[in-house]
C-alpha cells in the first residue's frame, strides 16, 4: 500500500506514471472517486507510464470504453453510466486483456467481474484545502 498528497493535476499525473512504469498486459487498475476527483487526469499519467500519448485519453463517459495505443494498449473504460452487471459482461473484457493493460474509472462498479480479480486499486479522495489523497493498493 502507498499513500501519496497531490497538490496538483500535474502531481497526480507524476504518481500515475511512476504505476503505469511498472504495469503489464493483464493488469487491471480499478479507480475509485468522486466526480471531478481525478479519475481521468489519474489515466493519462498512467498512459504516459506506458509509453502512450496522454493526449488520447478522454473520458469515454460516452462509448463506455477507449482503447489507446503506443509502446503498450491501453482500454479506458468508464462505467459511471453502468447500470447493470450484464452490460459490463457484454464488452467479453476476458477476450482481449491479455493484450493491454485495462484502467476503469468508478471501479466499484467492476468488483464482482472475473477479471477485476487480483486488481491494482487506486482511491483518489479530495480534501478540504483540494488536494487528493491517493492510496495505491496492494
Ligand atoms: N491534485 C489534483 N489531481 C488531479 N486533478 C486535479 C488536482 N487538483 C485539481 N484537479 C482538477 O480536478 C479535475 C479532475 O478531473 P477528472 O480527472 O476529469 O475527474 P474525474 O475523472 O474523477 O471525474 C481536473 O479539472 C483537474 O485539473
Ligand atoms: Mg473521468
Amino acid at each position: 500500500m502507498s499513500e501519496f498528497i497531490s497538490s496538483s493535476e500535474k502531481e497526480t499525473k507524476e504518481i500515475a506514471e511512476n504505476l503505469g512504469k511498472n504495469l503489464k498486459a493483464g493488469d487491471v487498475v480499478l479507480i475509485y472517486g468522486a466526480l471531478g476527483s481525478g479519475k481521468t487526469i489519474f489515466v493519462k499519467g498512467l498512459a504516459r507510464g506506458l509509453g502512450i500519448d496522454e493526449n488520447l485519453v478522454s473520458s469515454p463517459t460516452f462509448t463506455i470504453m477507449n482503447i489507446y495505443s503506443g509502446e503498450n494498449l491501453l482500454f479506458h473504460l468508464d462505467l459511471y453510466r453502468i447500470e447493470h452487471e450484464e452490460e459490463l459482461n457484454a464488452l467479453g473484457i476476458e477476450d482481449f486483456l491479455d493484450m493491454g493493460i485495462l484502467a476503469v474509472e468508478w471501479g466499484e462498479k467492476a468488483e464482482d467481474a472475473p477479471w477485476a480479480n487480483n486488481s491494482i486499486k487506486v482511491f483518489i479522495d479530495q480534501t478540504p484545502d483540494d488536494k487528493r489523497k491517493i492510496r495505491i493498493e496492494p
